[in-house]
Parts: structure tokens; sequence; C-alpha cells
């Protein structure tokens, strides 16, 4: 089997439901992996279900910040499949506004969906990896971990954390004797549904402000997922994947 093969892979993913969560379902789902969908959205969860080459996917509702919905999916997941061989922690989500009009409540929604969610997922799935013997968790975090963007104040604190949190994780599992390997990747723009419903002129402004001149496409971040995810990164761990059309680079 060649070492980016994914197939008779057990593969969880967060935010499922659409964006680059659902395209990095199709992707692995296209190489042979058996899917678990994760999402608070359970329509969009079962319209992306629907469209998954193979057989043995399963969708759970998860919401990523409750530690009892985690417990209940990899009950789910371990009662089904006995491991997990990935687990991409996807869900994630932001706002565009300034420290000074960001409220508590912003910051600790946005830490939780961005950062306990990793922490949370993490923990619960680790037993279930272990069991894989070859396991790797890829968690989404963003080049805002890396660059200021305006009105990224809480969530680039989260996905700067979600960076040093995959680097601690990698060294704790490794030096623990767990076979887990852990990694963080960092899109930068992304054309999804949510960059498309902000209208052309501000997709043309974000696509003119990469040396590449263009955003990503979701599939070129899953593209990315799933090369940390598999046996050809068998020594990449603890390390942060930029995709991003060299925006950082300048
Ligand atoms: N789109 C971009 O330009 C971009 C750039 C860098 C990083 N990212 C990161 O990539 C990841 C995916 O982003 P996307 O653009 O595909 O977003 P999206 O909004 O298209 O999809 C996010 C999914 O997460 C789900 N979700 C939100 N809160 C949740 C919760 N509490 N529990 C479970 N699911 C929840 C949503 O229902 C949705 O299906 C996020 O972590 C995001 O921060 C996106």
């Amino acid at each position: 089997m060649p070492a980016d093969s994914h197939a008779d892979r057990i593969v969880m993913i967060t935010g499922a439901a659409k964006g680059i969560g659902a395209a990095t379902a199709l992707a692995f789902a296209r190489e042979g992996a058996t899917l678990v969908l994760a999402d608070i959205d359970t329509e969009g969860l079962g319209a992306v279900l629907a469209g998954l080459p193979g057989s043995g996917h399963m969708a759970v509702r998860l919401d990523v910040t409750a530690e009892a919905d985690w417990a209940a999916a990899m009950a789910r997941v371990g009662a089904t499949h006995g491991r997990l061989d990935v687990l991409v922690n996807n869900a994630g989500w932001g706002n565009l506004r300034s420290i000074f009009d960001t409220t508590p409540d912003d910051w600790r929604r946005i830490i939780a969906i961005n950062l306990d969610s990793v922490f949370l997922g993490t923990m619960a799935a680790m037993p279930w990896l272990e069991k894989s013997g070859d396991a790797a968790v890829v968690n989404v975090s963003s080049i805002r971990a890396r660059v200021v963007g305006f009105g990224s104040g809480p969530y680039s604190a989260a996905k700067a954390g979600v960076e040093m949190f995959s680097k601690v994780a990698a060294v704790e599992c490794a030096q623990t004797g767990r076979r887990v390997r852990v990694n963080s990747i960092h899109p930068g723009f992304v054309d999804t549904p949510l960059s498309k419903a902000q209208g052309e002129e501000a997709r043309a402004a974000r696509a003119a402000s990469v040396p590449q001149g263009r955003m990503a496409e979701p599939e070129e971040i899953a593209a990315g997922i799933l090369f940390l995810a598999s046996r050809a990164a068998s020594y990449v761990n603890g390390t942060g994947l930029v995709v991003d059309g060299a925006f950082t680079a300048v």
C-alpha cells in the first residue's frame, strides 16, 4: 500500500458539514477511508454523508466545546470501530471585531470553539487513537496564529494556542510511547461559502493580497491535511504546515 494511502483508515473530522471539513471528508473517502463526520449542523452533515463514496461512514452531532458530546461521540466510534486512526480538529469560527469591540462573551466563545475544542477532542479521542498504532491528529489553525489581521484578536490567540498545543501534544505523545503524531495546518484565505457570501469586491481584494493572486480552494487545504495524516508524513511531528499561497512569506 502506498505511504500516502488512507485505505482502511478510520478518520474523524469535526466541522465536517461544510467548507474545509466537507472537502477533507470527500478527499479521505476518495482514498478509501471510513469517515466519522461531526458537526452541530446535522442537516449539512447529512448532505455531506450522502455524497461520500464508499460505505460505513457515520455522522454524529457534536458540539466541539461540549465535553459530554465528545464522550458520547467517542463511545460510538469505539463501539463501531474499536480504534481511530486520524482525528482532524477542524471546527472553528471567528468574527472580525477589533479587540476594543470584543466582549468577554465573544472572547470566551471564540476561544472555546477554536481552542478548548482541540484539547477536549484530542483527549477524548486519545484512548482510541492509541489503539491505532499509527495515528495522527491534524489541528486546523490559521495564518492568524502567525500574522495579524484586523479583527482577529481572540481568533489569533486561539489559533496560536492550537499551534503550541499541537507541539506539546506531539512531544508528550512521543515521550510517553503513544504512537500518535500531532501537527497543525495553517490555511491562508480559503474560498468557502463564507467568503463567497462576503461579496465579489471583498473576495477580489483578498485574492489580490496573496502573492499567488488567488484564494485557496478548500481541496488545497484538504490535500495538506491528508499529507499530514498519512504514513508519508511518518516523521513529520509537532510542526505547522502553512498553506497560504506565499501570503506569510512577504
Ligand atoms: N476559510 C478560511 O479562509 C480559513 C482560513 C484559515 C483557517 N480556517 C479554519 O479552517 C477551519 C474550517 O473553516 P471553514 O472556512 O471551512 O469554516 P466553515 O464555516 O465553512 O465551516 C465550519 C464548520 O464548523 C462547524 N462548527 C462551528 N461551530 C461548531 C461547534 N461548536 N461544534 C461543531 N461544529 C461546529 C460549522 O457548523 C461548520 O460546518 C476553521 O477552524 C477555520 O478557523 C479557515
